[in-house]
C-alpha cells in the first residue's frame, strides 16, 4: 500500500507537469444551446439523494435530501443490488416531463481508497459492437451485468406504459455517473438517441478515445460536470503522448470554478470544447481535491453516513419487490397519482401492470 501511494504521488506530480504550462486563465463562459444550467441544478440533486441508505424514505420520496427542485418526483423502481452495494431508481419528474434515472456512487469507506485504486484501472474489455473501443470492466459489468440493467429497464418500460412516450434523463456522481453514461448509451440504443439525455458528475473516465467518440454519436446529449479541482476526473489517467491508448473522456465536459475579485467569488461555468479532453478545463488544473467532488452546485453529494454500504429497509417495503438468490432486488411501485386514478374511475383494468 505504501508503495502505491507513492506511485501515485509521482504519477499525480508527472500529470501536473504535463498540464502546467497552459496557466490558469479565466474564460468567458461560451454559451451553448444545449447546456441548461437549470436542469443541471436539478439533476444534481437527484445525483445527490440517491445516496441516501433509507430505502422507505427514497421509495417515498420522502428523505432529506427527496426535497427542494425534485420536490414530487414518483419514483417506479428502485433497485439495489447488495453484494456490489449498487442503488439506483427510476421514477418520473412531471415538470421535467422526463424520466429520471439516477445511480448512486460508491459507498466504500473511504473514498480516498476508492479514487486510489482508480489508477490502476485497466482498459480491459472491448465494448460490443463497436471496434476498437475499450473500456474497464468494472465499470461496464457494474451496469450490464448486475440486476441495474433489468431493473432500470423495467422501470423505464413501465414509466412509459403508463405515461407514454417520454424522454429519458439519465444521472449520477463519481462512479455513479460512469453507470449513467453506460445506461445511458444502453438506452439509446433501445429508444433512439434523440429521446434520452445523460448528465454526469464528477465522473471517471470510462473508455479509450475510440468509445469516447462512439459513445458521443449515440448519445449527443449529454453533460459531464466537473467541479474545480475535484480529482476524480482526472482518473484514469489521460496521457496526451498516447492518444490512441489511454482513457479519453467523452464530450461534453461543464468545468465549474470559482473567480475571486476580493471578497466577491463568483462560480463560472464553462462549456468546454467538443474533444472530450479540453486542455482549458478541470485538464488546466491539477487534480488533487476530494472536497470538491463531494460538492456540485454547493449540493451535497456522497453518503448521509460515513458508514459502508448499509441499508435500511423497513420490512413493509419488501412487499413491493422480490429478493433474488443473492439478496439484491428491486422494488416497483405505480405512481401514487396513478393509483388514485386506477381506484376512482371505473372500467379500466390495470392488470397488465405489474405491481409487487
Ligand atoms: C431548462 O430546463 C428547465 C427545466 O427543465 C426548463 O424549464 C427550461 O425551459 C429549460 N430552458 C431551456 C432554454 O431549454
Ligand atoms: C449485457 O447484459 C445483457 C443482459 O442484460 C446480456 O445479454 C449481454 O450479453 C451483456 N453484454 C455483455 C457484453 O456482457
Ligand atoms: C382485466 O383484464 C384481465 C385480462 O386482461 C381480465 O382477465 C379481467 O377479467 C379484467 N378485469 C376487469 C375488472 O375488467
Amino acid at each position: 500500500m505504501e508503495r502505491r501511494r507513492w506511485l501515485m504521488l509521482l504519477l499525480m506530480a508527472c500529470l501536473f507537469v504535463g498540464s502546467t504550462g497552459r496557466g490558469f486563465r479565466i474564460k468567458h463562459t461560451v454559451e451553448s444551446a444545449a447546456y441548461n444550467h437549470t436542469l443541471a441544478t436539478i439533476l444534481v440533486e437527484y445525483a445527490s439523494a440517491v445516496y441516501m441508505s433509507d430505502l422507505t424514505e427514497l421509495f417515498t420520496w420522502t428523505c432529506s435530501r427527496c426535497d427542494g427542485l425534485t420536490k414530487g418526483f414518483e419514483v417506479l423502481e428502485l433497485v439495489v443490488d447488495v453484494q456490489s452495494c449498487l442503488q439506483a431508481f427510476v421514477g418520473v419528474a412531471d415538470d421535467l416531463d422526463a424520466i429520471v434515472i439516477a445511480f448512486r456512487g460508491t459507498q466504500e469507506t473511504s473514498i480516498q481508497n476508492w479514487i486510489e485504486d482508480l489508477f490502476w484501472k485497466q482498459l480491459d474489455f472491448d465494448y460490443p459492437g463497436c471496434t476498437d473501443a475499450k473500456v474497464h470492466h468494472g465499470f461496464f459489468n457494474a451496469y450490464n451485468n448486475t440486476i441495474m440493467r433489468s431493473g432500470i429497464l423495467d422501470g423505464v418500460n413501465r414509466a412509459k406504459e403508463i405515461y407514454g412516450d417520454l424522454k429519458v434523463m439519465v444521472t449520477g456522481h463519481s462512479m455513479g455517473g460512469a453507470m449513467a453514461a453506460f445506461c445511458g448509451l444502453d438506452l439509446a440504443h433501445i429508444y433512439g438517441s434523440k429521446n434520452v439525455q445523460v448528465m454526469t458528475f464528477g465522473q471517471p473516465r470510462i473508455g479509450n478515445a475510440a468509445f469516447a467518440s462512439y459513445y458521443s454519436e449515440h448519445v449527443p446529449n449529454t453533460f459531464r460536470v466537473t467541479h474545480e479541482h475535484d480529482m476524480v476526473p482526472h482518473l484514469p489517467p489521460y496521457y496526451r503522448y498516447f492518444p490512441e491508448k489511454t482513457y479519453h473522456h467523452f464530450p461534453r465536459e461543464v468545468w465549474l470554478y470559482n473567480v475571486g475579485f476580493g471578497f466577491l467569488i463568483y462560480e463560472v461555468e464553462k462549456i468546454c470544447d467538443g474533444s472530450g479532453e479540453d486542455p482549458e478545463c478541470s485538464r488546466s488544473v491539477s487534480g488533487n481535491s476530494i472536497s470538491d467532488h463531494l460538492s456540485y452546485f454547493g449540493v451535497e453529494m456522497g453518503c448521509d453516513t460515513s458508514s459502508k454500504c448499509r441499508i435500511v429497509m423497513a420490512p413493509t417495503l419488501a412487499s413491493y419487490g422480490n429478493v433474488d438468490n443473492n439478496g439484491n432486488f428491486a422494488l416497483s411501485r405505480l405512481p401514487s397519482k396513478f393509483i388514485l386514478k386506477m381506484k376512482t374511475e371505473p372500467g379500466v383494468n390495470n392488470t397488465n401492470h405489474r405491481v409487487y
